[in-house]
């Protein structure tokens, strides 16, 4: 069967040495908690330190993006091979504040999900519709266009070390989540997409997660959904307790 993970998106929060603090206290929380994977992605800055306060744990460390080139002149831009030497094991792909303000598109999600898959790294790439999509309808054909323009390109071998964060745009830091049913269907719906690209056993092997607004008074609710294989959490993720408590839910 396949994973459930539980990943944290830290966006543009925590310093370093409140990084420590944090995963030190969040550590015993979760120990022993292996039904499902953990993982904080957090600020470049913050990760040796994240790797170095989670050894020993079972608490895993990405990033929030990856550029896909080697090296060169991209001011600002940081290399797969820079986070491997760090420690960094997942990375977060094409999150929507990565595509809303920072220009990326799909063209770009799918080079760097190459990139990190090509480096040895989980990518965690993030899809899923606007508002208008969603009234207009037109959500289904979204994110299955996304899902193929994303991972075109990308081998049924490589395809196991992707993971879907489904994330309705409307939801992510709104305190609207999508109920347990949208959710349910949407994942779905990039399944079926995921079978139509690599047959039935890659699409039933791959982790799809939700992302938007999860929390400890919901994720339960929504990880009962067939289709729902984790969360990929914000704002929640930067509370020990509200992140421990989506743990426990995944592990009930
Ligand atoms: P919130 O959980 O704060 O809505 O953020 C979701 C998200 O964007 C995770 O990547």
């Amino acid at each position: 069967m396949r994973r459930t993970v539980i990943a944290g998106n830290w966006k543009m929060n925590m310093t370093p040495s409140q990084t420590a603090a944090f995963i030190k206290e969040l550590a015993p929380c979760v120990a022993g908690k292996d039904a499902c994977d953990i993982v904080l992605c957090v600020p470049y800055v913050d990760i040796a330190t994240a790797v170095e306060a989670a050894k020993g744990t079972n608490i895993k460390i990405g990033a929030e993006n990856v550029h896909f080139e080697e090296k060169g002149a991209y001011t600002g831009e940081v290399s797969c091979a820079m986070l491997k030497e760090i420690g960094a094991e997942y990375v977060i792909i094409g999150h929507s504040e990565r595509r809303q303000y920072f220009g990326e598109t799909d063209t770009t999600v799918n080079l760097r999900t190459k990139a990190a898959l090509a480096a040895g790294f989980k990518a965690i790439v993030c899809l899923g519709e606007v508002k208008d999509e969603r009234l207009a309808g037109i959500t289904d054909e979204i994110v299955s266009m996304q899902t193929k323009l994303d991972l075109a390109g990308i081998s049924a071998e490589d395809l196991k070390n992707v993971i879907i964060a489904y994330e309705p745009v409307w939801a992510i830091g709104t305190g609207l989540t999508a109920t347990p049913e949208q959710a349910d269907e949407t994942c779905g719906v990039i399944r079926k997409t995921i079978a139509d690209l690599y047959g039935d056993e890659a699409a039933e092997a791959i982790t799809i997660q939700y992302g938007g607004s999860m929390n400890d008074k919901n994720a339960a609710e929504l990880l009962a959904k067939v289709n729902v294989d984790g969360g990929l959490i914000g704002g929640a993720s930067l509370k020990v307790d509200a992140f421990t408590a989506i743990v426990d839910a995944a592990n009930a």
